[in-house]
Parts: structure tokens; C-alpha cells; sequence
């Protein structure tokens, strides 16, 4: 029987106070990885406790030092990466070589916030008094929890702890609850870092430990990402507490391919964003918008490059596409590719389980015919399954794109620069690319969506410390007596 994944609290490998646990499955084979514990509220108290403790010192260790840490941390993952990937593919499914690329988003995010141990800039403004000097500069905030998905097990979490960290927090984590082993895996390069301990604390199990996260009343911040049900209820909760939250939820990204588009080009992107890691990535492109003259060219180029994607365990390196995470996401595909064929759509490759004896492998769907207002055109699938939708026109591709609930990531293919500036103005997502497709986004910039996507916060970047920060102004006096602020201006100004 494989060891125990414990929780990670005030240094210490613990398992859950109840003593239970939950299976951590690999998806390509459906073997048991390892058992993990299950904590409850009491881990997550414990861990708050922990991490309140550690904040202490943490705060004020001095940003610069925070940051040799992390930058110890870049290194340790540079020298781990491979081992990290593995553990990666097995948990979650994704091909090596994406899982190669997930962990290195974590040691651009671990560099790129060592350097803000150096910079984490405030501002010295002009005040109206004579002899009074006025600043603001960022604070750290104190205990903050952040729950995660199992899609990006490294990378996401980085985007939220990294920034968390050099900002001088302490941190709880809830993982997802698909890719504990990952997870501690990660933390423990943390504890070899030096960090100290009880600054990051990892409590691994289900939703319910993730909802005493959010209730805690010690935890100011909430940072999220999942689902957009998930999300909605974490919001309600925790507002209703007065927290600070970051939701990153659904999408429904959109290609769009144009009369004018290089189509080798389009092709190769296309099937890369649908399909690529088994298309459960929050930027996955599940809508092509073509317009009709080149629409036929585009679909027989599709239909023949997805049919030689070749599926499989991730860790055969020859492999493009490996299972969904698990029954439930696997049933979720299937369901939705049946909405299609009663919506009326056509299954043009794909729409079935490939002929394997283990695993929650799907093919790769094309799905043709869909019209903007059908289901599968609207909601998220999470999953290899990608609706082609007929337009006339770029303002029409552009209404079609902005016309869904979400709007995290959408792409233009199109030689005409003038079609692409104004692509780059219209479409109302908080990522756009142009001949490039939805995915792929690069650490230094903000990451995020609107409407059902996000609630305004941004990832990533150096805009991820504005949610790991408060503002702090302070106003220094040297005048020696009461100057009034916009009363005593006049008199005070008269006497120089
Ligand atoms: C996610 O799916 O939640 O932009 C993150 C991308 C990756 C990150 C995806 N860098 O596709």
C-alpha cells in the first residue's frame, strides 16, 4: 500500500485529526496512487493556527530576504521539475511534456516574485502642509487561504502563494482534491527553500475543508479558482464574512479564424488549444468561429489533423492526448456531446471513448453546425470538445464571441492588421491573441476574465499583489504643531 499523503501544518507531516482519508486515482490507468487524508474543519483550524503563529516573524523578515527564498524555491523546481511532471501525469493525466511546462509557469512565477523582494514598489506623493511628508506603501495582510483546481496543480497555486509570500503572508492552501500528491510534493521544495514553518500550511480533502477555509474567521483573503458554481457560493460565503476574494472560474473561449487567416498555421493552433491537455484548461478554446469562405478548407484540414492525434498515458512520450481527470469529468463530456447530436450539431470526428480497456479517455470532438444559442455553444465542457460555428463577417465573429457568460481568453487568425486592431479593441475578454490560440499565457502578465469568468481581480503579474496587499498611507508630521488638513490650508500657506 503506498504511503499516506499527509497535511502539511507548522512544519510538521500530519494526517487528518479524524484519521480518514480519499483515494488519490491515476486517470489513465485507474490505479490507486496513494491515499490522502481528509481533513475537516479541526486541520483547518489547526493550520490557521499555525500560519498566525509563523506571521509573526514573517511580516517582518524583510521583503528582500522573502525573496532569496523564493528564489531558492526557482531553483529547487528547476532541479525537480522532472520529478514533479511525473508525479503530475500520474495524478492528473496530463502529457509530460505539459506537465514539464506547468511546472516551469511555477519557476517563472518563483523568479518573477523573488525579484518583487526588491521592488514591491509604494509611492512618496506631495502633501499640502508645509514641513509634513506623505507615502503609501503595500502591507501584508496576514493569514490568507486558497483553494485550487487539479488542472494546473503547480502553476496556479504559484500564482497565488508566490505573490502571497513575498508580500508577507502566511498561507493555508486547500489543493484540489484530485492531485494531493502533487501538491505535497510542491510544498515540501518550500520547506527545503527555508521557508520557515507554519508560513505556508497545506490541507489537503474535499470541499468541505475548503469551506472551513473560507469561514475562518481568521483568513482575510479567499483566492479561488474552479468552477463557477464553486466560485459563486466561496463569493456569498466569504462577502458575507467582509473578505477580501479572487474567483478565476469558467470559460468558453472562442477562436477566430477569418477569411484572410493562414490556415496551416490556424490548423496547427486550433488543435493545440481545443485539444491540448485533454482541453480541461480554464483558456481551452471549446468555439471555433469561422467565417464561410474559408470554412470548408479549415473543417477537412481539422477533421484530418485531429484524427492523428494519438491518445494515451501521458508518460509515453510519443502520446498528445491523455484521459480526463476522472469518471465524473469523463461522464460530463459525454453527456454534453449527446446535447450536441439532440441539439441537431453533427459529431464530424471524434464523439466517442476510444476502444481502451482502462482509463477516462474521450477522443478528440469536432463538433459541426452549431449555432451561437445552442447549450454546447454556450457552456463549459471542460473537456476535448470543440463547436464550429458559421459567420459572415468579423463584427458578427466578434458579437458571437462576446455573447456567452464567460470571457477569459479569445484569438483572431488574420493577415489584415486592421481586422486585428480591431479585434484587439471589440473583444471583451480579459486575454486576447492574435494568431495565436487561447492558451498559453505568460506569468508577468495579469491573468483573469469577465463576466462569469472572474470578479474583476486579476492573477499573475505584478497586479497579483494588489490582491495579496492592503494599502497603507502614512503621513508624517515634522511641523511641530496641529495643522489641519483642508481648514488651517490658507493660513498656514499665508504665513510663508
Ligand atoms: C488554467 O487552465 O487554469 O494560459 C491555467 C494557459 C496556461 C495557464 C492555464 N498558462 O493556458
Amino acid at each position: 500500500m503506498a504511503e499516506l499523503v499527509r497535511n502539511f501544518i507548522g512544519g510538521e507531516w500530519v494526517e487528518a485529526r479524524s484519521g480518514q482519508t480519499f483515494d488519490s486515482i491515476n486517470p489513465a490507468t485507474e490505479e490507486l496512487i496513494a491515499p490522502a487524508a481528509r481533513s475537516g474543519p479541526e486541520d483547518i483550524d489547526a493550520a490557521v493556527q499555525a500560519a498566525k503563529a509563523a506571521y509573526k516573524n514573517w511580516r517582518l523578515t524583510p521583503a528582500p530576504r522573502r525573496g532569496e527564498i523564493l528564489y531558492r524555491v526557482a531553483q529547487l523546481l528547476q532541479q525537480r521539475k522532472e520529478e514533479l511532471a511525473r508525479i503530475m501525469t500520474q495524478e492528473m493525466g496530463k502529457v509530460l511534456s505539459e506537465a514539464r511546462g506547468d511546472v516551469q509557469e511555477a519557476i517563472d512565477m518563483a523568479y518573477f516574485m523573488a525579484g518583487e523582494g526588491r521592488r514591491m514598489l509604494g509611492y512618496v506623493a506631495p502633501v499640502e502642509m508645509p514641513n509634513k511628508f506623505g507615502m503609501a506603501m503595500r502591507d501584508s495582510v496576514g493569514v490568507v487561504g486558497l483553494i485550487t483546481p487539479w488542472n494546473f496543480p503547480i502553476a496556479v497555486p504559484s500564482w497565488k502563494m508566490l505573490p502571497a509570500l513575498i508580500a508577507g503572508n502566511v498561507v493555508v492552501w486547500k489543493p484540489g482534491e484530485d492531485t494531493p500528491k502533487t501538491a505535497i510534493e510542491f510544498a515540501r521544495v518550500f520547506q527545503e527553500a527555508g521557508l520557515p514553518d507554519g508560513v505556508l500550511n497545506v490541507v489537503l480533502g474535499a470541499g468541505d475543508a475548503g469551506e472551513a477555509l473560507v469561514d475562518h474567521r481568521d483568513v482575510r483573503i479567499i483566492s479561488f479558482t474552479g468552477s463557477t458554481e464553486t466560485g459563486l457560493k466561496v463569493y456569498t460565503r466569504a462577502a458575507a464574512l467582509g473578505k477580501k476574494v479572487t474567483l478565476e472560474m469558467g470559460g468558453k473561449n472562442a477562436i477566430i479564424v477569418l477569411d484572410d487567416a493562414n490556415l496551416d498555421l490556424a490548423v496547427q493552433a486550433i488543435t493545440w488549444s481545443a485539444f491540448g491537455t485533454t482541453g480541461q484548461r480554464c483558456t481551452a478554446a471549446s468555439r471555433l468561429i469561422v467565417q464561410k469562405g474559408i470554412l470548408p478548407r479549415l473543417t477537412e484540414a481539422l477533421i484530418e489533423q485531429t484524427k492523428t492525434l494519438r491518445i494515451g498515458y501521458g508518460l509515453d512520450e510519443s502520446v498528445q492526448v491523455g484521459p480526463l481527470v476522472n469518471r465524473k469529468a469523463l461522464d460530463k463530456v459525454e453527456y454534453y456531446v449527446g446535447v450536441a447530436r439532440d441539439e441537431g450539431a453533427q459529431v464530424l470526428v471524434g464523439g466517442a471513448r476510444p476502444p481502451m480497456e482502462r482509463g477516462f479517455f474521450y477522443q478528440p470532438t469536432l463538433l459541426g453546425g452549431v449555432n451561437p444559442n445552442m447549450r454546447v455553444a454556450n457552456e463549459e465542457i471542460f473537456g476535448p470538445v470543440l463547436s464550429i460555428i458559421e459567420v459572415a463577417s468579423l463584427e458578427e465573429a466578434i458579437e458571437v464571441n462576446n455573447g456567452v457568460n464567460y470571457g477569459l481568453s479569445s484569438s483572431i487568425f488574420t493577415e489584415n492588421v486592421n481586422a486585428a486592431f480591431r479585434a484587439m479593441r471589440d473583444l471583451t475578454t480579459g486575454i486576447v491573441y492574435i494568431n495565436h490560440g487561447t492558451t498559453g499565457a505568460e506569468i508577468q502578465f495579469p491573468f483573469g476574465g469577465t463576466r462569469g469568468t472572474g470578479n474583476g481581480m486579476r492573477e499573475a503579474g505584478q497586479t497579483a499583489l494588489d490582491t495579496f496587499t492592503e494599502w497603507k498611507s502614512v503621513y508624517v508630521d515634522y511641523s511641530g504643531r496641529l495643522q489641519r488638513a483642508q481648514i488651517d490650508t490658507d493660513a498656514i500657506l499665508g504665513e510663508l
